[in-house]
């Protein structure tokens, strides 16, 4: 949207109160200056999201969204910035200077991709279609499954190629993002299967995956190959669906198949996305992450879905993302097991679902006959090597307990198998204090950024008093206020917000506005105070390293200018002080 100034983007954001706009979402109720609303970010029961009429956004003092009338737009819908700042001219009927219709980068490989979608599920219909029809059906996809994904089928002749360049389609576009394959002549890429589209995050058709359905000897599926706008690590079937029903339930299911993602989405489970069969990726982890939900992981139930559960489970883990495992019995997947048993044994199965911990001790159990010494001893080893790895004390005893009772083993044998002694107190004490020091400089910065944010004689006061916050993060975004109170002769923290998405810098904000307690109305003393907190942080540092280099240095003189320095800031800061 660089074609959009900044004072287009004020203008819009201008013509709307954000409290219509988000009430035209969701149900406010006003209490006091705000008003209030059940978080559609996050699994809530009790209003927790408030919007400010007099700064103009919108906060969820449980989940942490927050931001301005297009971070709403745009995280409600889940669609881009620039598609959210469309919707609001819309609401207000203003006509955008420019770009009117959004281009997106790739439209016109959209476009392809959207007639190809039309094309395949025009085929099903067909006569010539009469056979991957009865095999959908024989697979329990009904007409409206059929409708909500696209599903559809290519034949053996090239009709596609053909329709996309009468279009006008420029062929290398065709081929690059895999369509269609150019040697001697022009054919499609996809023949005689099954095809479900596939979509990136924002909802466009990037690419197919493509199945047999004929009793083929040949690959069960075809997905299309890695392009530019079709990258593997960044693929999650069905994502774009998902993720505002993941938000609301405050869970998203994970499995393996888009058969199985399918499935479970029109039983009415619309929280679920599939991986493809492949390894979760750190993109697919800042996808989920975004969400701020559990996750459940539901693998296929042979030994390459355990596998995957394993290493998916410990990856989403490490990533400080709740993840549980459901393990289905009596089906291979989860698309056998709702055929078999039927939508409300899944949803009950769901309630199963178990620790990433306990299910590593059932794997560990895997084929091992307990009753035997040997294989015992194995197990327990495997157990106790596992507990090493996390850093629970309560999960290692209750652990240490169950085994100890179960198998009869000694406890203090097994405690003293641990590389780590059940006591750390002491160390979490003095981690303890020193937390809690730093919170209050950052609380501090936190602070005064958000008065800048509002006012511009407190930018103003902030320049002239300290110019400077020693953590870079704070710093980038205290430029940014001032960057922008040049450009604009003013500021307000809604405008703010648009200016720092452009920049794909708004996280920091977002922050900054949750941990601001919204009942206490803005001061000059309270200010004050944390410029004092902030200065005396800054001087700390700068004795602490100059003591540092004091101690380091030979040279008498340069000892004496250091220790000069040293009295001069402690001098200023007293004067400062009280
Ligand atoms: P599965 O073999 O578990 O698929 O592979 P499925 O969902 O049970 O398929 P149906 O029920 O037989 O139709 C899981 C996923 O791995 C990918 C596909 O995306 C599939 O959904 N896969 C599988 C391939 O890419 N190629 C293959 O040959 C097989
Ligand atoms: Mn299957």
């Amino acid at each position: 949207m660089a074609s959009l100034s900044s004072e287009e983007l004020n203008r819009i954001r201008d013509s709307v109160n954000i409290v219509d706009v988000v009430a035209s979402y969701i149900n406010l109720e006003k209490k006091g200056k705000n008003y209030f609303g059940i978080c559609p970010f996050h699994d809530d029961h009790t209003p927790s999201m408030s919007v400010s009429e007099e700064k103009q956004i919108f906060t969820c003092f449980v989940c942490g969204a927050s931001g301005n009338v297009f971070t709403f737009i745009k995280d409600y819908e889940n669609i881009s910035f620039v598609e959210a700042v469309n919707k609001v001219a819309n609401f207000s009927g203003i006509k955008l200077s420019q770009t009117i219709n959004v281009v997106k980068k790739y439209d016109k490989e959209y476009k392809a991709y959207d007639l190809a979608i039309k094309y395949y599920k025009n085929n099903l219909k067909s006569k010539e279609g009469s056979k991957a029809l009865e095999y959908l059906k024989s697979r329990n996809i009904s007409e409206d499954i059929i409708e909500e994904f696209d599903i559809g089928v290519s034949f053996l002749e090239s009709h596609l190629s053909k329709l996309l360049i009468n279009k006008k389609f420029d062929e290398d576009m065709l081929v690059n993002i895999g369509l269609v394959n150019k040697k001697e002549g022009i054919y499609d890429i996809f023949r005689n299967r099954i095809m479900f589209p596939i979509h990136n995050n924002f909802g466009d058709p990037i690419g197919f995956s493509a199945r047999v359905y004929n009793g083929e000897v040949d690959t069960k599926y075809i997905n299309t190959r890695e392009t530019y706008i079709f990258k593997k690590g960044e693929v999650l079937f069905n994502f774009h669906r998902a993720s505002v029903h993941a938000k609301k339930s405050g869970y998203l299911i994970l499995c393996e198949g888009q058969m199985d993602a399918i499935r479970i989405y029109s039983s009415g489970i619309k929280n679920v996305c599939a991986t493809m069969g492949t390894a979760l990726t750190n993109y697919h982890i800042n996808l989920i992450k975004k969400l701020n939900v559990r996750v459940i992981l539901n693998m296929d139930s042979d030994n390459a879905g355990i596998k995957a559960a394993l290493q998916n489970g410990e990856l989403l883990r490490n990533n400080n993302i709740d993840v549980s495992i459901l393990k289905l019995n009596d089906a291979k997947d989860p698309d056998e097991y709702i055929i078999k048993f039927g939508k409300e044994a899944y949803e009950d199965s769901l309630k199963h679902a178990i620790s990433l911990f306990d299910f590593k001790l059932n794997y560990l159990k895997l084929n091992k006959d307990l009753s035997k010494a040997d294989e015992l001893t194995e197990y327990i080893n495997d157990v106790i090597n596992e507990l090493n790895k996390y850093n629970d004390d309560v999960l290692k005893s209750i652990t240490i307990n169950k085994i100890s009772e179960e198998y009869n083993i000694d406890k203090n044998i097994l405690l003293n198998k641990l590389i780590k002694p059940v006591n750390p107190i002491k160390e979490e004490v003095t981690i303890n204090v020193s937390k809690k020091k730093s919170n209050q400089n950052i609380k501090a910065i936190e602070e005064v950024l958000y008065y800048m944010m509002n006012n511009v004689q407190y930018a103003n006061i902030f320049v002239k008093e300290l110019n400077y916050v020693p953590e870079q993060k704070y710093l980038d975004i205290e430029k940014d206020i001032q960057a922008y109170i040049i450009l604009n002769n003013t500021i307000n923290m809604a405008d703010f917000i648009t200016y720092e998405m452009n920049k794909g810098k708004d996280g920091i904000i977002k922050e900054i506005i949750n941990n601001h307690n919204n009942d206490v109305e803005m001061n000059i003393e309270e200010f004050m105070e944390y410029i004092k907190i902030i200065r005396k942080w800054i001087n700390t540092s700068k004795i602490n390293s100059l003591k540092v280099e004091l101690k380091t240095v030979n040279d008498i003189n340069r000892k004496k200018e250091i220790a000069d320095i040293i009295a001069r800031i402690k001098r200023e800061s007293e004067e400062y002080g009280k």
